[in-house]
Protein backbone atom coordinates (compact mmCIF):
# COMPACT_ATOMS: atom_id res chain seq x y z
CA UNK A 1 0.00 0.00 0.00
CA UNK A 2 0.75 3.71 -1.38
CA UNK A 3 2.47 5.67 2.21
CA UNK A 4 0.31 8.21 3.07
CA UNK A 5 1.61 11.89 2.70
CA UNK A 6 0.68 14.74 5.01
CA UNK A 7 2.02 17.73 6.65
CA UNK A 8 3.93 16.76 9.75
CA UNK A 9 3.30 19.21 12.35
CA UNK A 10 0.41 21.80 12.69
CA UNK A 11 2.83 24.53 12.36
CA UNK A 12 4.25 23.63 9.52
CA UNK A 13 0.49 23.07 8.03
CA UNK A 14 -0.08 26.32 9.50
CA UNK A 15 2.89 27.74 7.41
CA UNK A 16 2.20 26.03 4.31
CA UNK A 17 -1.12 27.33 4.13
CA UNK A 18 -0.60 30.55 5.08
CA UNK A 19 2.61 30.30 2.96
CA UNK A 20 -0.13 29.29 -0.21
CA UNK A 21 -2.74 32.28 0.72
CA UNK A 22 0.05 35.00 0.92
CA UNK A 23 1.41 36.03 -1.83
CA UNK A 24 1.09 38.51 -4.91
CA UNK A 25 -2.58 38.87 -4.09
CA UNK A 26 -1.78 40.11 -0.10
CA UNK A 27 1.87 41.58 -1.17
CA UNK A 28 1.31 43.56 -4.82
CA UNK A 29 -2.52 43.22 -5.52
CA UNK A 30 -3.72 44.56 -2.35
CA UNK A 31 -2.31 47.83 -1.97
CA UNK A 32 -2.76 48.61 -5.31
CA UNK A 33 -6.52 48.17 -5.21
CA UNK A 34 -6.87 50.18 -1.91
CA UNK A 35 -5.34 53.13 -3.70
CA UNK A 36 -7.72 52.29 -6.53
CA UNK A 37 -10.47 52.71 -4.45
CA UNK A 38 -9.64 55.36 -2.85
CA UNK A 39 -8.47 54.39 0.59
CA UNK A 40 -9.79 52.46 3.85
CA UNK A 41 -13.25 51.73 2.83
CA UNK A 42 -11.82 49.01 1.15
CA UNK A 43 -10.35 47.57 3.73
CA UNK A 44 -13.47 47.45 5.58
CA UNK A 45 -15.23 45.63 2.52
CA UNK A 46 -12.05 43.51 2.48
CA UNK A 47 -12.60 42.31 6.14
CA UNK A 48 -16.43 41.49 5.75
CA UNK A 49 -15.66 39.44 2.71
CA UNK A 50 -13.39 37.55 4.62
CA UNK A 51 -15.75 37.02 7.36
CA UNK A 52 -18.89 36.33 5.17
CA UNK A 53 -17.12 34.40 2.50
CA UNK A 54 -13.38 33.89 3.05
CA UNK A 55 -13.67 31.85 6.25
CA UNK A 56 -16.77 30.01 5.33
CA UNK A 57 -15.71 28.61 2.11
CA UNK A 58 -12.34 27.92 2.88
CA UNK A 59 -13.62 25.53 5.78
CA UNK A 60 -16.09 24.16 3.02
CA UNK A 61 -12.92 23.43 1.38
CA UNK A 62 -10.65 21.71 4.10
CA UNK A 63 -13.68 19.50 5.13
CA UNK A 64 -14.18 18.69 1.56
CA UNK A 65 -10.99 18.08 0.60
CA UNK A 66 -9.96 16.19 4.02
CA UNK A 67 -12.80 13.87 3.73
CA UNK A 68 -12.40 13.24 0.31
CA UNK A 69 -8.48 12.81 -0.57
CA UNK A 70 -6.08 13.88 -3.26
CA UNK A 71 -8.46 13.57 -6.39
CA UNK A 72 -9.84 17.03 -6.43
CA UNK A 73 -12.21 15.19 -9.05
CA UNK A 74 -13.60 12.32 -7.35
CA UNK A 75 -14.29 14.51 -4.17
CA UNK A 76 -17.46 15.57 -5.97
CA UNK A 77 -18.79 11.97 -6.30
CA UNK A 78 -18.46 11.30 -2.81
CA UNK A 79 -21.54 12.20 -1.47
CA UNK A 80 -24.01 11.35 -4.40
CA UNK A 81 -24.31 8.74 -7.51
CA UNK A 82 -24.71 11.86 -10.23
CA UNK A 83 -21.42 12.89 -11.55
CA UNK A 84 -22.40 16.32 -13.15
CA UNK A 85 -21.06 17.31 -9.63
CA UNK A 86 -17.15 16.66 -10.46
CA UNK A 87 -17.03 19.94 -12.96
CA UNK A 88 -16.41 21.47 -9.74
CA UNK A 89 -13.64 19.35 -8.93
CA UNK A 90 -12.36 20.77 -12.82
CA UNK A 91 -12.69 24.47 -12.41
CA UNK A 92 -10.65 24.30 -9.57
CA UNK A 93 -7.98 22.18 -11.35
CA UNK A 94 -8.63 24.81 -14.51
CA UNK A 95 -8.29 27.62 -12.26
CA UNK A 96 -4.98 26.63 -10.59
CA UNK A 97 -4.05 25.80 -14.02
CA UNK A 98 -4.60 29.25 -15.75
CA UNK A 99 -3.35 31.02 -12.74
CA UNK A 100 -0.31 29.31 -12.92
CA UNK A 101 1.35 30.38 -16.08
CA UNK A 102 0.98 34.30 -15.91
CA UNK A 103 1.75 33.42 -11.95
CA UNK A 104 5.12 32.36 -12.33
CA UNK A 105 6.29 35.16 -14.73
CA UNK A 106 5.37 37.81 -11.96
CA UNK A 107 7.34 35.20 -9.74
CA UNK A 108 9.91 35.46 -12.53
CA UNK A 109 10.46 39.03 -11.51
CA UNK A 110 10.63 38.81 -8.19
CA UNK A 111 13.53 36.39 -8.69
CA UNK A 112 15.07 38.93 -10.95
CA UNK A 113 14.66 42.13 -9.04
CA UNK A 114 15.99 39.86 -5.79
CA UNK A 115 19.18 38.58 -7.88
CA UNK A 116 19.48 42.18 -9.13
CA UNK A 117 19.36 43.24 -5.21
CA UNK A 118 22.08 41.20 -3.89
CA UNK A 119 24.68 42.09 -6.38
CA UNK A 120 23.75 45.66 -6.48
CA UNK A 121 22.70 46.02 -10.26
CA UNK A 122 19.55 47.49 -9.23
CA UNK A 123 20.84 51.11 -8.30
CA UNK A 124 23.28 50.95 -11.34
CA UNK A 125 22.63 54.26 -13.18
CA UNK A 126 20.38 55.12 -10.31
CA UNK A 127 21.94 58.65 -8.60
CA UNK A 128 21.05 58.00 -4.90
CA UNK A 129 21.42 61.78 -4.30
CA UNK A 130 18.53 62.39 -6.71
CA UNK A 131 15.22 63.71 -6.09
CA UNK A 132 12.51 60.60 -6.25
CA UNK A 133 10.96 61.65 -9.37
CA UNK A 134 13.81 61.80 -11.43
CA UNK A 135 14.69 58.19 -9.62
CA UNK A 136 11.27 56.52 -10.33
CA UNK A 137 11.74 57.97 -14.01
CA UNK A 138 15.11 55.53 -14.15
CA UNK A 139 13.11 53.09 -12.30
CA UNK A 140 10.24 52.87 -14.90
CA UNK A 141 13.32 52.64 -18.19
CA UNK A 142 14.50 49.67 -15.84
CA UNK A 143 11.33 47.76 -15.40
CA UNK A 144 10.65 48.39 -19.48
CA UNK A 145 14.00 46.85 -19.85
CA UNK A 146 13.31 44.07 -17.46
CA UNK A 147 9.64 43.33 -17.89
CA UNK A 148 8.69 43.94 -21.23
CA UNK A 149 11.53 42.95 -23.24
CA UNK A 150 11.26 39.47 -25.04
CA UNK A 151 14.10 37.35 -23.07
CA UNK A 152 15.34 38.13 -19.57
CA UNK A 153 11.49 38.09 -18.06
CA UNK A 154 11.49 34.16 -19.96
CA UNK A 155 15.20 33.29 -18.62
CA UNK A 156 13.91 34.66 -15.00
CA UNK A 157 10.68 32.46 -15.12
CA UNK A 158 12.59 29.23 -16.35
CA UNK A 159 14.58 29.70 -13.28
CA UNK A 160 11.75 30.14 -10.88
CA UNK A 161 10.25 27.26 -12.43
CA UNK A 162 13.37 25.07 -11.95
CA UNK A 163 13.17 26.58 -8.00
CA UNK A 164 9.44 24.98 -8.26
CA UNK A 165 10.50 21.59 -9.42
CA UNK A 166 13.50 21.12 -6.67
CA UNK A 167 10.83 22.10 -4.40
CA UNK A 168 8.25 20.23 -5.72
CA UNK A 169 10.22 16.83 -6.27
CA UNK A 170 10.69 16.68 -2.48
CA UNK A 171 7.42 16.17 -1.58
CA UNK A 172 4.77 17.89 1.14
CA UNK A 173 6.62 17.42 4.22
CA UNK A 174 10.30 17.82 3.00
CA UNK A 175 9.74 20.25 -0.31
CA UNK A 176 6.36 22.42 0.71
CA UNK A 177 6.08 22.13 4.81
CA UNK A 178 9.82 22.91 5.22
CA UNK A 179 10.02 25.60 3.09
CA UNK A 180 7.08 27.46 4.27
CA UNK A 181 7.84 26.29 8.20
CA UNK A 182 11.54 28.25 7.75
CA UNK A 183 9.94 31.32 5.53
CA UNK A 184 6.30 32.33 6.25
CA UNK A 185 8.24 33.48 10.04
CA UNK A 186 11.45 34.84 7.76
CA UNK A 187 8.59 36.86 5.78
CA UNK A 188 6.70 38.29 8.78
CA UNK A 189 9.67 39.28 10.61
CA UNK A 190 10.69 41.22 7.11
CA UNK A 191 7.43 42.94 6.90
CA UNK A 192 6.88 44.11 10.69
CA UNK A 193 10.98 45.67 9.98
CA UNK A 194 10.01 47.47 6.94
CA UNK A 195 6.77 49.07 8.72
CA UNK A 196 8.51 50.19 11.38
CA UNK A 197 10.87 51.93 8.98
CA UNK A 198 8.04 53.05 6.91
CA UNK A 199 5.60 54.11 9.62
CA UNK A 200 8.86 56.05 11.06
CA UNK A 201 9.15 58.48 8.38
CA UNK A 202 8.51 62.29 8.32
CA UNK A 203 4.36 62.40 7.57
CA UNK A 204 3.73 59.05 7.64
CA UNK A 205 0.81 59.85 9.43
CA UNK A 206 -1.47 61.55 6.39
CA UNK A 207 -0.81 57.57 4.78
CA UNK A 208 -2.20 55.65 7.99
CA UNK A 209 -5.28 57.78 7.73
CA UNK A 210 -5.66 57.17 4.04
CA UNK A 211 -5.18 53.49 5.05
CA UNK A 212 -6.91 53.17 8.07
CA UNK A 213 -9.55 56.05 8.36
CA UNK A 214 -12.87 54.77 6.78
CA UNK A 215 -15.13 56.50 4.35
CA UNK A 216 -18.07 55.12 3.99
CA UNK A 217 -18.78 57.26 0.83
CA UNK A 218 -16.46 55.47 -1.01
CA UNK A 219 -18.11 51.94 -1.16
CA UNK A 220 -19.49 51.18 -4.40
CA UNK A 221 -20.99 47.63 -6.21
CA UNK A 222 -17.56 47.78 -8.42
CA UNK A 223 -15.39 48.04 -4.90
CA UNK A 224 -17.89 45.37 -3.27
CA UNK A 225 -16.87 42.81 -6.83
CA UNK A 226 -13.11 43.55 -6.29
CA UNK A 227 -12.77 42.99 -3.15
CA UNK A 228 -14.72 39.82 -3.19
CA UNK A 229 -12.45 38.89 -5.79
CA UNK A 230 -9.40 39.92 -3.85
CA UNK A 231 -11.01 37.76 -1.31
CA UNK A 232 -10.80 34.87 -3.08
CA UNK A 233 -7.04 35.40 -4.68
CA UNK A 234 -5.71 36.08 -1.70
CA UNK A 235 -7.54 32.88 0.25
CA UNK A 236 -6.75 30.99 -2.63
CA UNK A 237 -10.34 29.97 -2.60
CA UNK A 238 -11.67 28.04 -5.76
CA UNK A 239 -8.31 27.32 -7.25
CA UNK A 240 -8.23 23.48 -5.87
CA UNK A 241 -5.29 24.48 -3.25
CA UNK A 242 -7.31 24.57 -0.20
CA UNK A 243 -9.16 21.10 -1.15
CA UNK A 244 -5.74 19.94 -2.13
CA UNK A 245 -3.91 20.72 1.04
CA UNK A 246 -6.83 19.69 3.76
CA UNK A 247 -6.40 16.05 2.38
CA UNK A 248 -2.67 16.20 4.10
CA UNK A 249 -4.21 17.28 7.04
CA UNK A 250 -3.99 14.80 10.38
CA UNK A 251 -7.60 13.84 11.09
CA UNK A 252 -7.18 15.94 14.40
CA UNK A 253 -6.79 18.78 13.15
CA UNK A 254 -9.26 21.75 14.18
CA UNK A 255 -9.99 23.21 11.00
CA UNK A 256 -12.22 25.97 11.89
CA UNK A 257 -9.64 28.04 14.06
CA UNK A 258 -7.17 26.53 11.03
CA UNK A 259 -9.34 28.71 8.60
CA UNK A 260 -10.11 31.19 10.97
CA UNK A 261 -6.25 31.36 11.60
CA UNK A 262 -5.07 31.77 7.68
CA UNK A 263 -7.88 34.13 7.50
CA UNK A 264 -6.49 36.44 9.81
CA UNK A 265 -2.93 35.78 9.19
CA UNK A 266 -3.41 37.11 5.49
CA UNK A 267 -5.48 40.29 6.47
CA UNK A 268 -2.63 41.36 8.83
CA UNK A 269 -0.17 40.91 6.23
CA UNK A 270 -2.31 42.80 4.19
CA UNK A 271 -2.32 45.41 6.87
CA UNK A 272 1.25 45.22 7.22
CA UNK A 273 1.71 45.78 3.58
CA UNK A 274 -0.71 48.78 3.37
CA UNK A 275 1.48 50.45 6.70
CA UNK A 276 4.64 50.20 4.31
CA UNK A 277 3.15 51.44 1.79
CA UNK A 278 0.86 54.24 1.90
CA UNK A 279 2.73 55.92 4.62
CA UNK A 280 5.93 55.87 2.74
CA UNK A 281 3.85 56.96 -0.47
CA UNK A 282 2.92 60.31 2.06
CA UNK A 283 6.14 60.78 2.94
CA UNK A 284 7.37 61.24 -0.67
CA UNK A 285 4.81 63.00 -1.68
CA UNK A 286 3.33 60.08 -3.91
CA UNK A 287 0.03 59.69 -1.70
CA UNK A 288 -3.01 59.61 -4.06
CA UNK A 289 -0.76 59.30 -7.41
CA UNK A 290 -2.46 56.26 -8.76
CA UNK A 291 0.02 55.82 -11.59
CA UNK A 292 2.95 54.88 -9.27
CA UNK A 293 0.53 52.86 -6.89
CA UNK A 294 -0.45 50.77 -9.39
CA UNK A 295 0.76 47.07 -9.65
CA UNK A 296 3.88 46.14 -11.21
CA UNK A 297 5.19 50.03 -10.87
CA UNK A 298 4.11 50.41 -7.31
CA UNK A 299 6.61 47.19 -6.77
CA UNK A 300 9.34 47.42 -9.30
CA UNK A 301 9.70 51.51 -9.79
CA UNK A 302 8.00 52.89 -6.76
CA UNK A 303 9.60 51.15 -3.86
CA UNK A 304 13.23 50.90 -5.02
CA UNK A 305 12.58 54.82 -6.29
CA UNK A 306 11.60 54.91 -2.08
CA UNK A 307 14.14 53.14 -0.77
CA UNK A 308 17.05 55.81 -2.82
CA UNK A 309 15.61 58.47 -0.45
CA UNK A 310 15.92 56.17 2.85
CA UNK A 311 19.23 55.36 4.57
CA UNK A 312 20.19 51.69 4.05
CA UNK A 313 18.81 51.83 0.48
CA UNK A 314 20.39 48.69 -0.30
CA UNK A 315 19.42 46.55 2.80
CA UNK A 316 15.48 47.46 2.19
CA UNK A 317 15.26 46.91 -1.80
CA UNK A 318 17.19 43.67 -0.27
CA UNK A 319 14.51 43.24 2.38
CA UNK A 320 11.91 43.58 -0.03
CA UNK A 321 12.67 41.53 -2.62
CA UNK A 322 13.36 38.90 -0.54
CA UNK A 323 9.88 39.39 0.77
CA UNK A 324 8.26 39.71 -2.79
CA UNK A 325 10.44 35.96 -3.66
CA UNK A 326 8.97 33.97 -0.36
CA UNK A 327 5.51 35.21 -1.12
CA UNK A 328 5.64 34.27 -4.34
CA UNK A 329 7.26 30.47 -4.35
CA UNK A 330 5.45 29.53 -1.32
CA UNK A 331 2.22 30.71 -3.73
CA UNK A 332 3.59 28.79 -6.60
CA UNK A 333 4.06 25.56 -5.08
CA UNK A 334 0.64 25.42 -3.69
CA UNK A 335 -1.10 26.05 -7.04
CA UNK A 336 1.24 23.25 -8.59
CA UNK A 337 0.68 20.89 -6.18
CA UNK A 338 -2.88 20.56 -7.13
CA UNK A 339 -2.46 18.95 -10.55
CA UNK A 340 0.59 17.30 -8.95
CA UNK A 341 -1.45 15.23 -5.95
CA UNK A 342 -3.91 14.73 -8.61
CA UNK A 343 -2.50 13.32 -11.28
CA UNK A 344 -0.37 11.15 -8.62
CA UNK A 345 -3.47 9.79 -7.20
CA UNK A 346 -5.32 9.14 -10.64
CA UNK A 347 -3.01 8.02 -12.66
CA UNK A 348 -0.75 6.34 -9.62
CA UNK A 349 2.46 7.96 -11.12
CA UNK A 350 5.29 8.95 -9.86
CA UNK A 351 5.96 12.41 -7.73
CA UNK A 352 8.85 13.48 -9.80
CA UNK A 353 6.86 11.89 -12.84
CA UNK A 354 4.10 14.25 -11.95
CA UNK A 355 5.99 17.29 -11.29
CA UNK A 356 7.32 16.86 -14.42
CA UNK A 357 4.35 17.31 -16.29
CA UNK A 358 2.36 19.84 -14.75
CA UNK A 359 6.09 22.62 -14.95
CA UNK A 360 7.36 21.46 -17.68
CA UNK A 361 4.21 22.86 -20.11
CA UNK A 362 5.35 26.16 -18.32
CA UNK A 363 7.75 26.45 -20.38
CA UNK A 364 6.01 26.95 -23.03
CA UNK A 365 2.40 28.66 -21.86
CA UNK A 366 4.88 30.77 -19.19
CA UNK A 367 6.68 32.04 -21.60
CA UNK A 368 3.83 32.92 -23.77
CA UNK A 369 2.32 34.84 -20.94
CA UNK A 370 5.66 36.69 -20.50
CA UNK A 371 5.36 37.87 -24.41
CA UNK A 372 2.09 38.79 -25.11
CA UNK A 373 3.53 42.19 -22.36
CA UNK A 374 6.11 42.73 -25.11
CA UNK A 375 3.43 43.39 -27.46
CA UNK A 376 3.66 40.17 -29.37
CA UNK A 377 0.80 40.63 -31.61
CA UNK A 378 -1.42 37.09 -32.00
CA UNK A 379 -1.03 37.18 -28.07
CA UNK A 380 -3.52 40.11 -27.90
CA UNK A 381 -7.11 39.61 -27.16
CA UNK A 382 -9.18 42.34 -28.19
CA UNK A 383 -6.02 44.86 -27.10
CA UNK A 384 -5.39 43.04 -23.83
CA UNK A 385 -2.49 40.85 -23.36
CA UNK A 386 -2.61 36.77 -22.96
CA UNK A 387 -1.18 37.90 -19.45
CA UNK A 388 -3.76 40.28 -18.80
CA UNK A 389 -6.92 37.75 -20.17
CA UNK A 390 -6.07 34.81 -18.06
CA UNK A 391 -5.31 36.56 -14.70
CA UNK A 392 -9.03 38.94 -14.84
CA UNK A 393 -10.68 35.73 -16.37
CA UNK A 394 -10.04 33.47 -13.34
CA UNK A 395 -9.80 36.20 -11.10
CA UNK A 396 -13.17 37.83 -11.70
CA UNK A 397 -15.17 34.79 -12.49
CA UNK A 398 -13.45 31.48 -12.69
CA UNK A 399 -12.49 31.70 -8.71
CA UNK A 400 -16.44 33.26 -7.87
CA UNK A 401 -18.14 30.05 -10.31
CA UNK A 402 -16.09 27.24 -8.41
CA UNK A 403 -17.17 29.39 -5.04
CA UNK A 404 -20.66 28.81 -5.87
CA UNK A 405 -20.32 24.81 -7.08
CA UNK A 406 -18.30 24.13 -3.67
CA UNK A 407 -20.46 25.97 -1.69
CA UNK A 408 -24.22 24.60 -3.28
CA UNK A 409 -21.86 20.99 -3.19
CA UNK A 410 -21.56 21.12 0.50
CA UNK A 411 -24.33 22.64 1.46
CA UNK A 412 -27.23 21.09 -0.88
CA UNK A 413 -25.40 17.66 -1.67
CA UNK A 414 -22.87 16.77 1.19
CA UNK A 415 -26.12 18.20 3.78
CA UNK A 416 -25.15 19.54 7.06
CA UNK A 417 -24.43 16.25 9.11
CA UNK A 418 -21.71 15.01 7.45
CA UNK A 419 -20.03 17.96 6.92
CA UNK A 420 -20.19 18.47 10.85
CA UNK A 421 -19.17 15.43 11.63
CA UNK A 422 -15.67 15.84 9.24
CA UNK A 423 -15.49 19.33 10.65
CA UNK A 424 -15.54 18.68 14.74
CA UNK A 425 -13.36 15.73 13.50
CA UNK A 426 -15.86 13.05 14.11
CA UNK A 427 -17.53 14.80 17.24
CA UNK A 428 -15.06 15.10 19.24
CA UNK A 429 -15.83 18.72 19.94
CA UNK A 430 -18.48 21.34 19.23
CA UNK A 431 -17.08 24.45 16.49
CA UNK A 432 -19.50 27.24 16.74
CA UNK A 433 -17.35 28.86 13.78
CA UNK A 434 -18.74 25.21 11.75
CA UNK A 435 -22.27 26.11 12.29
CA UNK A 436 -21.89 29.56 11.39
CA UNK A 437 -19.67 28.77 8.18
CA UNK A 438 -22.41 26.43 7.19
CA UNK A 439 -25.53 28.95 7.27
CA UNK A 440 -23.02 31.51 4.65
CA UNK A 441 -21.80 28.24 3.12
CA UNK A 442 -25.47 26.73 2.46
CA UNK A 443 -27.12 30.26 1.61
CA UNK A 444 -25.25 33.27 1.75
CA UNK A 445 -22.61 32.68 -0.29
CA UNK A 446 -23.81 31.06 -3.30
CA UNK A 447 -26.57 33.77 -3.48
CA UNK A 448 -24.47 36.31 -3.07
CA UNK A 449 -21.92 35.29 -5.75
CA UNK A 450 -24.49 34.87 -7.97
CA UNK A 451 -26.08 38.24 -7.35
CA UNK A 452 -22.37 39.98 -8.01
CA UNK A 453 -21.67 37.98 -10.98
CA UNK A 454 -24.77 38.52 -12.71
CA UNK A 455 -24.15 42.47 -11.87
CA UNK A 456 -20.49 42.61 -12.89
CA UNK A 457 -21.77 41.03 -16.44
CA UNK A 458 -24.45 43.16 -16.91
CA UNK A 459 -21.54 46.16 -16.51
N1 LIG B 1 -3.34 33.23 -2.67
C1 LIG B 1 -2.28 33.40 -3.60
C2 LIG B 1 -1.94 34.83 -3.76
O1 LIG B 1 -2.61 35.68 -3.25
C3 LIG B 1 -2.59 32.75 -4.90
O2 LIG B 1 -1.00 35.16 -4.41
Amino acid sequence: MKEKVGFGSKIGLLAATIGSAVGLGTIWRFPAIVQEQGGSAFLLVYLICLLVFGVPIMLAEFSLGRAGGNNIINIFSQNTKAKGWQIVGILGLLASNLILPYYMVVAGWSLEYLWHSLSGGLFDGVDLSSDIATNCKVFEVKMQESITTKFSPIFWTYMMILINLIVLVRGVQKGIENLSKYLMPLLFIMLVVLCIVSLSLPNASVGVEFFLKPDFSKITLDMIIKAIGQAFFSLSLGMGILLTYAAYFPKDTKMPSTAVSVSLSTLLIAILMGLIIFPAAASFNMAGDANQLSGTTLVFVTLPAIFTQMQGTYLWALLFFFLLFVATITSTVSIAEVSIAYLCEKFGISRTSSCLWVLAPLFITSALCSLSLSGVSVLQFWGVSLFDVLDGFTTNYLLPISGIGVCIYLGWVMKKPNYLLEVSNQGTYKSMIGEYAFYCIKYLCPVLLFVLLVSSLIG
